[in-house]
């Protein structure tokens, strides 16, 4: 049985920790394993628009001797009525891995079970995997282990809030989520994260004061305020999430070394400031950079290239 990644959840917290670890090897040493993929293809399926997943991914794969192909859906027979689980089958007797970014998470569970092939979530409306772990491994390059840490995440309960909190827990990290009131993280994505963080010795707080979440925390978190797909609700959202912007303001009610991530990209001036995302907390562009190196890990894991 081939595994897939299709959440973060689909990982131990053991198996999590492994890839960090092996990502950081591969970070420092990335010559050691350069033919690691020869002779092996990976599809990569956009439905959506992506800057740092589509050329991580793509460099990712040619710096391992593997062969990337980056397929936008609407040129493929999926835009014409294909249907998913058929696209999984026929790619699985081509490829050796399947990576997908779409809006369902429905359609990721479609592609893996029509794929014999592992299947990487590369964002779902549901979560956003692969960049938690670029997000952890950043947390560990800049604070060490991260059991015991507090992130605070404001901004919208989507898909990279969801990611965080289940990966954050698995680490024992102590979360705290604050969004405008109806912009939670979904229940049951907080439910399965406060049982992993019983687990773990980590935490959960989900709630709507952004000053509480970010007072003394050491990494606060951000993603824009309207994900792919709520472009028409830009304007609405801006009225509602303006207090959750971080801001020198919030930065200084967080622990006095205390680092800033985003996923990128950044609505500079809504949900982050120039002044943070350019100031010396900010830690994003290694945190974009370290989306390279945690799917290289991730891809050698999966296809038992280690
Ligand atoms: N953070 C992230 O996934 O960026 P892209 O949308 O550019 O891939
Ligand atoms: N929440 C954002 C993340 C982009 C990387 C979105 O889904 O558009």
């Amino acid at each position: 049985m081939d595994r897939d990644f299709l959440s973060i959840d689909d990982v131990t917290p053991r198996e999590l920790h492994h890839l960090l670890e092996s990502a950081a090897k591969i970070k420092q040493s990335p010559a050691d394993y350069a033919i690691r993929l020869a002779g092996m293809a990976v599809a990569l399926i956009f439905e959506k628009p992506s800057t740092r997943t589509r050329v991580s991914f793509e460099v990712g794969v040619a710096s391992l001797g593997g062969h990337p192909l980056a397929l936008s859906s609407s040129e493929l027979q999926l835009g014409r009525g294909e249907t998913i689980e058929d696209t999984g089958r026929v790619l699985s007797r081509y490829c050796q891995a399947i990576v997908l970014r779409t809006f369902g998470q429905e359609r990721l569970e479609a592609l893996a079970a029509g794929a014999s092939v592992p299947v990487i979530n590369s964002l779902s409306d549901y979560e956003h995997p692969c960049q938690i772990l670029a997000d952890l491994l950043t947390v560990i390059e800049r604070k060490g282990d991260p059991a015991g840490r507090t992130l605070a995440y404001l901004g919208d309960g989507n898909n990279v809030a969801h990611s965080l909190l289940l990966g954050g827990a698995m680490l024992g990290m102590h979360l705290r989520v604050a969004t405008p009131t109806g912009f939670e993280p979904i229940p049951q994505v907080v439910e399965r994260a406060e049982e992993i963080a019983t687990a773990t010795g980590g935490s959960i707080a989900v709630g709507n004061n952004p000053e509480a979440a970010a007072r003394g925390a050491d990494v606060l978190y951000t993603d824009v305020w309207a994900s792919m797909g709520q472009e028409r609700e830009h304007a609405e959202r801006v009225l509602v999430f303006t207090p959750y912007r971080i801001d020198a303001d919030k930065l200084a009610l967080a622990a006095g070394d205390a680092i800033v991530l985003h996923c990128l990209p950044a609505h500079r001036g809504e949900e982050i400031t120039d002044e943070v995302i350019d100031g010396p907390a900010s830690a994003v562009w290694d945190q974009a950079e370290n989306r390279l190196h945690t799917q290289k890990a991730l891809l050698l894991w999966l296809l038992g290239r280690e």
